[in-house]
């Protein structure tokens, strides 16, 4: 295992350049098995997860190069029963709509619940239904087929990133228009989406709550570039509103990270917008607001441990209102290792700003909960050790590396268990 020291207080100054987005190239990766011909992903990041979601598309018989960029060809893939390796990551399940709408059917183990939450699939499977699908599930394994896929209206009860990617995924070879009503906005929608309709799908309405998919016979091999990162984007901001310092942070799209953006001027943090970067400078004394957490373009949930750990040494009282997952303060209890104030009542943590937090040994419970600890550690007095790192790999690429290269004192290190 291993783990990062962090020693606080450095300030933040120069600039970093934001990775493309994982949250983006997991889907796309996904919607390549629809595609018999060669794909070019460009602007991927080299992360776990990535990595992972590679392995799997190996298994189904996808030729895959990742050097600067992925290469991938699924012309000779085959449907297979399902992998274990499929648990590693939940993204994986987005697998089972390339491959229903690839063959027509498709075995796949149904994604367990992770430290964040459930997350069950219903409304994925609610989607398939609709478009024809039958389901059966017997000892963890669902195997999902139909003899044609049909398009149909698919209402989402809640506005699910993934099964929103996921019937898309189904659809886009489905005989006839589908239209999924209450759907996910994110980006990352709209990049998978542009990714499709480069190939030859037809999908209109994608960033708006209504999706229409026009079904198509095939879909041709495309290069296409992956948008930033706008988690990692907003989590360097974080660092720096913390710590102190003036750091310009490249590669971004302003309207993507606004909530971002519009909190931390709440927050009196001064974050300057240009082309496709923005400016953050603090003085690492930051005033605390409430935050809640809502699907976009409302406050991301995946920022919501990093605020809670911002707002810890911060000036006041602020309240965080986790409406999307129903276990995501597991870093409040680590926080509080470091000596932050906060109670915590259903999904609801009232933050209770302390003069200052002091380093120790804590453990990443999850991706965001680590990089919670991240940006905590950097603005604490002394140094804090941040164990099992490894959940932190899966969503941040090189994230030492680029901390450093502004000043930062962190390093990884290997340790002992
Ligand atoms: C995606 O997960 C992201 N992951 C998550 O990012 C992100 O937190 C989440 O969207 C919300 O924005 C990827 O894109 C790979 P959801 P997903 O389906 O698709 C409930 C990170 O840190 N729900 O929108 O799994 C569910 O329980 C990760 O990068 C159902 O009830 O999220 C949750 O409460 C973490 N039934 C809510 O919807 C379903 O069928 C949001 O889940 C599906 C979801």
């Amino acid at each position: 295992m291993e783990k990062f020291i962090v020693t606080g207080r450095n300030k933040i100054n120069g600039s970093i350049d934001i990775s493309g987005s994982k949250n983006s190239v997991l889907p796309i990766l996904a919607a390549t098995l629809l595609i018999p011909d060669t794909c070019v992903i460009n602007n991927v990041p080299k992360l776990s997860d990535v990595y992972t979601m590679i392995e799997l598309l190996k298994y189904y018989g996808a030729e895959v190069e990742f050097n600067d960029s992925i290469k991938i060809n699924c012309s000779n893939i085959e449907n297979k029963a399902p992998s274990d390796k499929v648990k590693d990551i939940r993204a994986s399940f987005l697998l089972v709509g390339a491959l229903l709408g690839r063959f027509g059917k498709v075995s796949m183990f149904m994604p367990g619940g992770c430290n964040i939450g459930q997350r069950p699939v219903d409304l994925h499977l609610k989607g398939f239904g609709v478009l024809g699908a039958n389901q059966s599930i017997e000892g963890g394994i669902i195997d999902i087929s139909a003899k044609y896929l049909n398009g149909g209206e698919v209402y989402l009860d809640f506005p699910s990133v993934g099964a929103t990617e996921n019937i898309i995924l189904a659809a886009v070879m489905a005989k006839g228009r589908t239209v999924i009503s209450n759907c996910a906005t994110e980006p990352e929608i709209i990049d998978m989406a542009d990714f499709l309709i480069k190939a030859g799908a037809k999908i209109s309405g994608a960033g708006s709550d209504t999706i229409v998919v026009e079904g198509v016979d095939c879909l041709k091999g495309v290069e296409h570039k992956v948008i930033p990162d706008r988690i990692e984007a907003g989590t360097f901001m974080l660092a720096v509103a913390g710590t102190g310092g003036k750091c310009r942070i490249n590669n971004v799209i302003s309207e993507h990270i606004k909530p971002i953006i519009l909190k931390l001027r709440e927050m009196e943090v001064d974050v300057e917008e240009s082309e496709n970067s923005v400016i953050v400078s603090s003085e690492g004394n930051i005033v605390n607001t409430d935050i809640k957490t809502m699907p976009y373009p409302g406050f991301p949930t995946d920022m919501q441990a990093q605020f809670t750990a911002l707002m810890a040494k911060g000036i006041g009282t602020g309240v965080v209102n986790e409406t999307v997952f129903e276990n995501r303060f597991m870093h409040i209890g680590e926080l509080k290792k470091m000596g932050a104030n906060i109670t915590v009542e259903g999904r609801t943590a009232v933050v209770r700003g302390v003069e200052a937090l002091a380093g120790a040994e804590v453990e990443a419970t999850d991706l965001r909960a680590g990089a919670a600890l991240i940006i905590s550690a950097l603005a604490a007095e002394g140094t804090t050790e941040i164990g099992h790192i490894h959940y932190i790999d899966r969503g941040y690429e090189m994230i030492e590396k680029k901390l450093k290269s502004v000043g930062c004192d962190i390093k990884r290190v290997r340790s002992e268990e």
